[in-house]
């Protein structure tokens, strides 16, 4: 026999002072309980076999999207919940008195969600009849996530079937490119007189061929997933050696580049072969907003734990309207151009923990800044998962 039976049994033969503790006591232990139902999220009811309301606790409503001000006095659970499919299975569970029932269900009304749904059938002692706990979960952000990770995988495995298809077709195009040099040394030699017109078409080609090249290699580098390889470099040296790698480009151009190198830098952590390609990318596109020549400012500079590198040309400079988007893959206002060049300096400033801010002048030129924070081999770098600010 439960303790509050045998009370009631000996109710009359209780001193005043016992009786008074011990309701004082239930009363204590009723309001904790019923602080910790209402502290949970899930929505938390106590209904009758025909769905009788006894008990609801703060998240009930609030779980189903129910106005804080409703009644709940004296109503149904079936009448009181908006959504009809939801209501039908509630009705169906209340019904099949002996089972358990646990099922997720999406709710349209009057807000759109997923919902985990329980109902468990108990007996509350002799003599009274059945209850039931019926609990809902608000699922939506558990489902969503599932959804974007499952979109991410998606990608992913769109991402590598591409690649394939770029490798495949790479190796083809890197044979035609060289049949197209070997066929342009034949015409050359031979004197017919439509030689002229037939070197014409070849040097179509060719750049065609260049263009679909630079595409596939812009694109296998954008979508390589390689986690960088941090080591103590010199970043001047990086700087140093893009401005010599792309020397020849420049000269034909008449383009010259001014380094103004800090010369306190301490060796940093970064990835060489990344940083290199950054700064190449940034270097053509300067090269090529310079079709009359000028000269292109490099310079490194140090304050505290930040390195700051600016690259500035005197090019054809940025519309304010396009410079918003030059990051986005695939943007480009070059006839030849892939438009992944910028999106990968960005991903690969990012891994760095870095940011890149831009300043540009139509007809005047376009400065980039590239901030990244200087790290020993003693201080971890940051987690590039996390997001940097997006410039
Ligand atoms: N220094 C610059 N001066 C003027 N415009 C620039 C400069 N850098 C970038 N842009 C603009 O930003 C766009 C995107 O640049 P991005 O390097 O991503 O692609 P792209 O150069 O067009 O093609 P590619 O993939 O071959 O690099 C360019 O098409 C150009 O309009
Ligand atoms: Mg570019």
């Amino acid at each position: 026999m439960k303790f509050a039976d045998q009370i009631l049994k000996r109710i009359e033969k209780i001193d005043r002072n016992s009786l008074q503790s011990y309701v004082a006591e239930t009363l204590k232990e009723k309001d904790f309980l019923a602080g910790v139902l209402d502290s949970v999220p899930q929505g938390i009811w106590i209904v009758q076999p025909d769905g009788k309301i006894e008990y609801a606790n703060q998240s009930a409503k609030s779980v189903l999207g129910i106005g804080h001000s409703a009644s709940l006095r004296n109503r149904r659970i079936q009448d009181v919940l908006q959504d009809r499919s939801l209501s039908e299975v509630v009705s169906g569970c209340l019904l099949n008195r002996r089972y358990v029932f646990q099922r997720e269900i999406e709710m349209i009304f009057p807000r759109p969600a997923f919902l985990c749904l329980t109902v468990i059938p108990f007996t509350r002692g002799t003599g009274n009849e059945d209850s039931f706990l019926v609990v809902f979960e608000d699922t939506s952000n558990l489902r969503a996530e599932e959804r974007r990770l499952a979109q991410s995988e998606k990608v992913e495995s769109l991402i590598s079937l591409a690649r394939g298809v770029a490798h495949e077709i790479g190796n083809p195009l890197s044979a035609i490119t060289i049949h197209l040099k070997l066929l342009e040394q034949e015409i050359s030699s031979e004197k017919h007189p439509r030689r002229k017109n037939a070197e014409e078409i070849l040097r179509v080609i060719a750049a065609e061929t260049e263009r679909l090249s630079h595409i596939i290699r812009n694109f296998l580098v954008a979508t390589r997933r390689r986690t960088p390889e941090f080591r103590e470099s010199d970043l001047n040296d990086i700087l140093r050696d893009s401005v010599k790698v792309l020397k020849p480009e420049m000269e034909k151009n008449g383009i010259k580049a001014h380094l103004d190198l800090c010369q306190t830098l301490p060796p940093m952590l970064l990835d060489t072969e990344k940083l290199h390609q950054a700064f190449l990318n940034i270097f053509k596109n300067a090269i090529q907003s310079m079709p009359r020549g000028g000269t292109i400012h490099v310079a490194s500079s140090k304050n505290g734990k930040i390195c700051t590198v600016q690259i500035r040309d005197q090019g054809i400079g940025i519309p304010e309207n396009v410079l918003p988007r030059i990051f986005e893959a695939y943007y480009t206002t070059k006839e030849e151009g892939s438009g992944l060049g910028l999106m990968i300096v960005h991903n690969i400033i990012k891994e760095h923990g870095g940011r890149i801010e831009v300043r540009s002048k139509e007809g005047k030129g376009t400065c980039f800044t590239l901030y990244l924070p200087i790290r020993s081999e003693k201080i971890p770098l940051p987690d590039p998962s996390e997001e940097t600010q997006k410039p």
